[in-house]
């Protein structure tokens, strides 16, 4: 059955106390809002609106993204992280551009045929774009329902999520859609947080089972513990006697997939039998820690400052010697800058 009341309560509290002024409102077109919902997808909004707004300063439009080379778009994705979502952007505004000539699917379904766009984006694309009502389920509306529903289960968990789909589903607006989308998410996001929610100023609390049985910190269920992987491996800083370092280009899939980065032995073959440097010629520096969600990474730095090395060194098409000028023009992990700032300087 229907309830309308939820989104009434809903809508009329977003009325006043809900966000209206973040970047891709205003205007609000299908390119802006697919930009910021990928943007969105695993990074808060305070963090996305500055990269949002040089994002499209650079790609005001879906055709100039799909004209820029993928190494533009890594770069001012660099920092955000989860670069995948930046290379599915990318495809799929070349999609649109070659098939679609230049203009997004109208439809969830369309959507949702893009690279990187589940059924959950492609409905906050569509509600918000197109302002009709859909149903979305990011992290924190999924944290309201599990709440209101006092639905037990890890949301992850795809019974739990289907329960919660069709739950949503009940509770959609029949106009609105866009504004609906917003207040679902700002509710999540400034109420019913994860911790220490504001239950008494919450406009569905009425009907709110888990605050009914005063239960509201058990829900949503924690994910089950995530196994975490620990990985050892060495990275190569090159140095040439300009100054330049040697990057290569991660393989497309994996840890850093397509992003530049220090020549590292994790993907199989040893440093010294790839590059023509002696081991007395490297000086191992001080290990690395660096985490990813679920990998635990120690990384032992070898450097070699020669004057010769750019001579040694024959450059496949996927490396290439990189000034410290290029440096934040490309999309670097996180540590491989940390070291680059750390063990290099401008002339060896
Ligand atoms: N998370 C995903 N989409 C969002 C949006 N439009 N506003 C706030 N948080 C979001």
């Amino acid at each position: 059955m229907q309830d309308l009341s939820f989104s009434t309560r809903l809508l009329a509290w977003w009325d006043t106390h809900g966000r209206k002024d973040l970047p891709w409102q205003k205007p609000r077109s299908a390119y802006r809002v697919w930009v910021s919902e990928i943007m969105l997808q695993q990074t808060q909004v305070k963090t996305v609106i500055p990269y949002f707004n040089r994002f499209i300063g650079q790609f005001p439009n879906l055709r100039s993204l799909a004209a820029a080379s993928t190494d533009e778009v890594l770069a001012l994705w660099s920092g955000l992280g989860y670069y995948a979502r930046a290379r599915n952007l990318h495809k799929a505004a070349r999609t649109c551009n070659d098939e679609y000539a230049g203009n997004m699917p109208a439809t969830p379904e369309g959507l949702a045929a893009l690279p990187g766009i589940g059924d959950s984006t492609a409905n906050a694309i569509y509600s918000q774009a197109y302002d009709h009502p859909a149903v979305v389920l990011d992290g924190n509306v999924k944290r309201v329902l599990c709440r209101h529903g006092a639905v037990s289960g890890w949301p992850g968990k795809s019974s739990v999520h289907k329960a919660l789909w069709e739950m949503a589903r009940s509770k959609l607006p029949t106009q609105r859609g866009a504004d609906y989308t917003q207040a679902s998410m700002d509710l999540g996001a400034t109420l019913c947080t994860r911790s220490k929610p504001a239950c008494g100023e919450c406009p569905v609390q009425r009907d709110c089972k888990a605050r009914l049985s005063n239960s509201v910190q058990d829900f949503p269920a924690p994910r089950p513990r995530l196994k975490i992987v620990e990985k050892s491996f060495h990275m190569l800083i090159l140095q040439d006697g300009n100054g330049r370092i040697l990057l290569e280009r991660r393989p497309p899939t994996g840890i850093w997939g397509g992003l530049w980065s220090l020549p590292a032995d994790d993907c199989g073959r040893a440093l010294d039998q790839r590059f023509a440097v002696a081991t007395a010629e490297l000086e191992s520096l001080p290990g690395l820690q660096h985490q990813l969600t679920h990998i635990k990474m120690t990384i032992t730095p070898l450097l070699a400052k020669t004057n010769q090395l750019a001579k040694r060194v024959e450059c496949s098409a996927e490396q290439n010697w990189f000034s410290r000028e290029q440096w934040p023009e490309l999309g670097l992990p996180a540590p491989v800058r940390q070291l680059l700032d750390k063990y290099t300087n401008q002339s060896p």
